[in-house]
């Protein structure tokens, strides 16, 4: 299947809208697609607690986990920094383990036509993901 990256970009920056942001105002958003071509978005919610702030990349991912969804073949996230926001440590974790095969688009909110192209196993290489626990 094509993956188009461009859809897949709009529909975090669409998911971006709402993220709950209220202590770092930095809104962060990321869509999922399956390998049967649905999307699933997600958005950065914070706390007063600040460590107990959740990525926008591991609410998408919860979020479709939950939900049933599996078979990731791509991930978008989109925030307004300079060449887009790169998936923190936590999040290369979680992607490695549920969506090990995935692309990874980012991009700038204002340049959204500027894609980057990485790979969860570029991103997080030799992760720990055993296959004797449960996955995927
Ligand atoms: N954030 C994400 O949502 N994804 C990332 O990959 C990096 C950081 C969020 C967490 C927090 O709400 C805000 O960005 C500032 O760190």
């Amino acid at each position: 299947m094509k993956i188009d990256a461009q859809k897949l970009v709009a529909a975090a920056a669409l998911a971006r809208e709402a993220s709950v942001s209220p202590y770092s105002r930095f809104k962060v958003g990321a869509a999922l697609l399956t390998k049967s071509g649905e999307i699933i978005g997600g958005a950065n919610v914070e706390s007063a607690s600040y460590g107990l702030t959740c990525c926008a990349e591991r609410i998408a991912l919860f979020k479709a986990l939950t939900e049933g969804k599996r078979d990731f073949i791509a991930v978008a996230v989109v925030a307004n920094c300079a060449g887009g926001p790169m998936p923190c440590g936590a999040c290369r974790q979680l992607l490695a383990e549920y969506a090990r095969d995935a692309k990874v688009f980012v991009a700038d909110s204002d340049v959204l036509k500027k894609i980057r192209t990485f790979t969860v196993r570029k991103l997080l290489p030799s992760a720990f993901a055993p296959e004797s626990l449960p996955g995927t």
